[in-house]
C-alpha cells in the first residue's frame, strides 16, 4: 500500500465483516492493523460497516471519526 500515511485511504469495505483500523501508525498495511502495535499502548479498533461500499479511512490518525477520514489531515 501507499506509504504516505497521512492522507486518506480509499478502501473496499464488505458489509458485516470485521476489520481492524491502525490507530498506532506502525504497521504496513495501512489503514488497517497488522499487529506491530504490541510492544506500544495502542490497540487496533474493530468495526464494521452496515453497507459494501467504498470508504475513505484515515491515515494521519487524527480524526474525529475514527476510524473514517474527517479532513483532519489537511
Ligand atoms: S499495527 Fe497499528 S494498531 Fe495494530
Amino acid at each position: 500500500m501507499s506509504s504516505n500515511i497521512f492522507k486518506p485511504f480509499k478502501i473496499k469495505l464488505e458489509k458485516d465483516r470485521p476489520y481492524f483500523w491502525c490507530t498506532c501508525g506502525l504497521s504496513e498495511n495501512q489503514p488497517l492493523c497488522d499487529g506491530k502495535h504490541k510492544n506500544s499502548e495502542y490497540k487496533p479498533l474493530n468495526f464494521k460497516v452496515e453497507e459494501t461500499n467504498d470508504y475513505f479511512l484515515c491515515g494521519c490518525k487524527k480524526t474525529k471519526k475514527q476510524p473514517f477520514c474527517d479532513g483532519s489531515h489537511k
